[in-house]
């Protein structure tokens, strides 16, 4: 019998930083899993961005079972039917539409819906969810927002993306309300179209320590 899917909540716990990868060349997927791992990453985003992203999602959640892999930039319904197919453990979303939401639901599929605004994760938590993705991270009003939120909105955690870096993330991940962080530095698109997989398990290292 399969494992149970786990829950958002469970995924976030999974490590201080979640990578979130634009990746270009899916031959590239499995090395980048492992080297993500090597560094003690244990849960990556692959965005939905690029023509090798689906078949990327798919060679890691195949081939790469110690690394739970979401599918990000999930926008749409079709999107999240074809993340499931792939073999996504759960899907990301810079914000949220109800067709994310019930495409989601449809496949199976965790969602990690984003919201930028205290109205958007209200409407977000009376549709039962408790954790969310605040994006864009920075513009959107940084650490000072999401600070202001722990108060009026208890019982929500965000993962942040978006303009976050290895030494703003601990100011972030300070926070009660902070699971974990999100960004693409660990392993950015052009380190991981030059292959330097050394270099990507060197800032996992240090992600994951955070
Ligand atoms: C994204 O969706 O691109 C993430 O928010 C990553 O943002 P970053 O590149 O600023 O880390």
């Amino acid at each position: 019998m399969s494992d149970p899917m786990p829950s958002i909540p469970e995924i976030l716990a999974l490590g201080p930083v979640m990578p979130v990868i634009v990746i270009d060349d899916a031959a590239q997927a499995v090395p980048l899993a492992h080297a993500l791992l090597a560094g003690g990453i244990r849960t990556i985003e692959i965005t939905l961005r690029t023509p090798a992203a689906l078949e990327a999602v798919r060679l890691v959640a195949t081939d790469c079972p110690d690394i739970t892999v979401g599918a990000g930039t999930v926008n749409n319904a079709a999107l999240a039917k074809q993340a499931r197919d792939a073999g996504a453990a759960f899907a990301v979303s810079p914000g949220t539409t109800a067709s994310v939401i019930n495409g989601c639901a449809d496949a199976g599929l965790p969602l990690l819906p984003g919201a930028a605004t205290v109205s958007e994760m209200m409407e977000l938590q009376d549709a039962g969810f408790s954790a969310m993705k605040f994006f864009p991270a920075n513009a959107a009003g940084g650490i000072s927002f999401i600070k202001a939120l722990a108060s009026p909105l208890p019982g929500i955690i965000f993962c942040p993306t978006g303009g976050i870096t290895q030494d703003s993330a601990p100011d972030w991940l300070a926070l009660s309300n902070i699971a974990c962080v999100g960004g693409s530095w660990v392993a950015s698109q052009p380190a991981i179209a030059a292959g330097a997989f050394d270099d990507i398990t060197a800032r996992a290292r240090a992600a994951a320590a955070l």
